[in-house]
């Protein structure tokens, strides 16, 4: 069996804005595994349930499940994307309505369940790197490799505000952000833990391709320890 084939885990968890996906998806890549963002399961399961409507105070855990139903996982181009309804829904997932009520949402246990059941289907397929809160802690605790991936809230704050005004934010702006990913933090915090035998990494100071790089060389230390023999060519992408 090739690695890609295996049932190899990476498992990188952190607070919001951390880079998680981003670092999850160029470190799927650099290694040919595949790549998969619970995140975006909350994110989609939210969105469905925005789209059937009502005040989110008043949303019963059956409510979410139920809307969960149209959320499907399709592997495109070795990443698992979440569809609601059908088809992609990047922008929806990552805007603002979806953002505010996730952690509602992601504090459900049963849809936490449904979450990390479709988190461990794709793990079924080959070799993955997984990102989220509660990768290395609850869903995947014999992950061969984790990651607990850190920076200061100012530098996430800036890093997303880039990412989602295309330019550099203003004081004011960057004020907002910071505060917005502080609270987010606070609603997360009770799954959002390292796991112990997690390895941090603080990407404050890094660029993108430096802590790529760093997780990569970890990854292929742990792979040469494990004793599996990388697949020459980007196997299951
Ligand atoms: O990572 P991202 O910011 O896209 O995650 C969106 C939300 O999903 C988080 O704010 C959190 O509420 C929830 N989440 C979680 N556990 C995970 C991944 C995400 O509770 N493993």
């Amino acid at each position: 069996m090739s690695l890609t084939e295996s049932r190899f885990v990476i498992a990188i968890d952190g607070p919001a804005a951390s880079g998680k996906s981003s670092t999850a998806r160029a470190v799927a890549v650099a290694l040919g595994f595949r790549q998969a963002d619970s995140g975006a399961l909350y994110r989609a399961a939210t969105a469905a349930r925005l789209r059937v409507g009502g005040d989110s105070a008043d949303w019963s855990e059956e409510s979410v499940l139920d809307a969960a139903r149209s959320v499907t996982v399709h592997p495109a181009d070795g990443v698992f994307e979440a569809w609601v309804d059908g088809s992609a829904a990047d922008a929806e997932l990552r805007g603002e309505e979806v953002t505010a009520n996730v952690s509602l949402v992601a504090r459900m246990q049963s849809v936490r369940e449904w979450v990390n059941e479709k988190m461990r289907e794709c793990a079924q397929i080959g070799a993955i790197v997984v990102d989220g809160r509660d990768m290395g802690t609850a869903v995947f605790p014999d992950a061969a490799l984790k990651i607990w991936l850190v920076a200061d809230p100012e530098v996430r704050a800036h890093r997303r505000s880039i990412e989602l005004l295309g330019r550099i934010p203003s004081d004011d702006e960057l004020a907002r952000e910071t505060g917005e990913l502080t609270a987010r933090d606070a609603r997360d915090a009770r799954q959002t833990q390292p796991a112990d035998d997690a390895v941090h990494v603080d990407t404050t100071r890094l660029s993108p391709a430096e802590q790529v790089a760093r997780i990569v060389d970890l990854a292929r230390d742990r792979i040469q320890r494990s004793g599996s023999a990388p697949s020459p060519d980007a196997g299951g992408r």
